[in-house]
């Protein structure tokens, strides 16, 4: 592992990430004794502000957004005292050298976390580098978008590369960040129960689900030119995916983790044009109750009328021999009946059943892996009801339950970006997704873009607070399959 670094630059410094995720993340690290003592972190920005006006719109963010067991810290004035800031039109390179000046040595290591608009990419990479600020010992953490398909992708992690090398470039996807998702190569690879079943032969098919309550959260000029595919699903839900395919790596480090999750992103059989309508479904949500509280459509939130995708579902293979014909149910959507997202893994059924005849039904086995709001893993088992039934035996399915929360009740959890932000401070890139993952995604992401571009394919309505428009229902009943709900 690399030396951690002295020092943390933040661009988007006064931003809604960085109010809601990023301050109070490194916060929390500070309070907890993590972060390395002497680091430093400037904060960057368009708006004009001095280290003093940074320091109170840190005060506040951090009022606002620390979980109530973290108000009131004490820590808060010393975590302040490690801020400064420089106000930065990342527009023009000679810009970067005030920037340069208030960061002084930076021989000591230097990590940046980049998040910003993708047309800033070319000028803020081109003025660190003219600062000196692109150096050996600086590395980047960049946050999405990175790029809108394969084309704009490529020609970002081209700009990045001519000044960072990819060893030194930290592609953040916070799905990764989040301790559940770590835990699926825990269970998997921790354990000797699963890893022989884990395939074609003992696994029948595999729903991943992302929904969400929310609508736009206000960003409007950002979602409506990406749409559920490109936000949620070319990049959280394909690392799940991945996660939960690869093949065992050697080590649990960066290389052997990605070497593995790149050969099942390469695996994904590409969806013809003339499957789109088959294997995938769109929706936009249309008014409803969501929750128990009426909210508006998507149309209507946005203020005009859209072709964007709210909702997608659709049915993936990866092309291997591990997963030879057992299908990936995949499906994200805004405005749905709940926030939850959790994998399904539903096993084969007994080759025979010797209940069958003495009214015994069987239901396969189902693994349960929920990742939020609630963390359990729950696996479904067939047990006898208790009795005396003279004429068969009754059997139930019954959950074996591994409750994460209760398990681990008196751990604090972190939130994604403590750990993500402590690696790239550290220099670990185990959590962060290579240049070859990304380009992969994209590849196949394109692909299914192409088809529904050629099919002009338009997104079906649906109620908001139900589980989307019904033909994702019927992408699965086809199959025999029906989503976990
Ligand atoms: C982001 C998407 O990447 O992930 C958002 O841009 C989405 O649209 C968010 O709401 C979901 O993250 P989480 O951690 O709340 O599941």
């Amino acid at each position: 592992m690399n030396q951690p670094a002295g020092k943390l630059l933040l661009f988007g410094a006064t931003g809604d990430l960085s109010r809601r995720m990023l301050l109070p993340s490194l916060f929390a690290l500070h309070a907890d004794g993590l972060l390395p003592p002497g680091l430093t972190i400037t904060g960057t920005a368009r708006s004009e502000k001095d280290d003093a006006g940074f320091r109170a719109f840190a005060a506040e963010a951090l009022d606002q957004f620390l979980p109530a067991e973290r108000k009131g810290d004490s820590a808060v004035a010393s975590f302040l005292e490690r801020l400064g800031y420089q106000t930065l039109d990342a527009e023009h390179a000679e810009n970067f050298d005030p920037l340069a000046q208030k960061l002084g040595d930076i021989s000591g290591g230097l990590a940046i976390f980049l998040s910003t608009a993708p047309w800033l990419f070319g000028p803020t990479i081109k003025g660190l580098a003219a600062a000196g600020l692109a150096c050996g010992n600086v590395r980047i953490g960049l946050e999405k978008p990175l790029g809108f398909d394969l084309p704009s992708s490529r020609e970002i992690n081209d700009i990045v590369a001519s000044a960072f090398p990819e060893e030194r470039t930290f592609r953040i996807d916070h799905y990764l960040g989040k301790e559940t998702v770590q835990n699926i190569m825990a269970l998997r690879f921790g354990n000797s129960l699963f890893e022989p079943v884990w395939n074609a032969q003992g696994i029948d098919n595999i729903q991943i689900t992302v929904s969400e309550t929310v609508g736009l959260e206000g960003r409007a000029g950002y979602y409506d030119d990406v749409g559920a595919l490109r936000d949620m699903l070319q990049n959280h839900m394909l690392q799940l995916v991945a996660l939960i395919a690869m093949e065992p790596p050697a080590r649990f480090d960066g290389t052997a983790i990605r070497d593995e999750k790149v050969k099942v992103l390469r695996s994904l059989r590409r969806i013809r044009p003339e499957e789109v309508s088959q294997l995938t479904v769109t929706g936009q949500y249309g008014k409803g109750a969501v929750t128990g509280k009426l909210v508006e459509g998507y149309a209507d939130e946005l203020g005009k009328p859209s072709g964007t995708e709210t909702f997608v579902a659709l049915k993936a293979h990866v092309d291997n021999w591990r997963w030879r014909g057992v299908p990936f149910y995949l499906r994200t959507g805004k405005r749905l009946a709940e926030r939850r997202s959790e994998i399904v893994i539903r096993f084969k059924p007994v080759p025979h059943s010797i209940f069958a005849e003495r009214g015994g039904m069987l239901q396969p086995n189902t693994l349960v892996i929920r990742l939020q709001p609630e963390e359990y893993v729950r696996l479904l088992v067939m047990a006898k009801q208790p009795g005396l039934d003279r004429e068969g035996i009754r059997l139930r399915e019954v959950p074996l339950n591994l409750s994460l929360d209760t398990e681990f009740a008196a751990t604090p959890r972190r939130i994604a970006y403590e750990r993500l932000l402590l690696d790239l401070i550290e220099g670990d890139p185990t959590l962060f997704v290579r240049r070859d993952e990304v380009e992969a995604q994209w590849e196949w992401i394109d692909s299914i873009r192409a088809g529904w571009a050629a099919n002009d394919v338009k997104p079906k309505p649906y109620a908001s607070g139900s589980w989307g428009p019904s033909a994702a229902i019927a992408l699965t009943e086809r199959d025999g399959v029906t989503w976990n709900e």
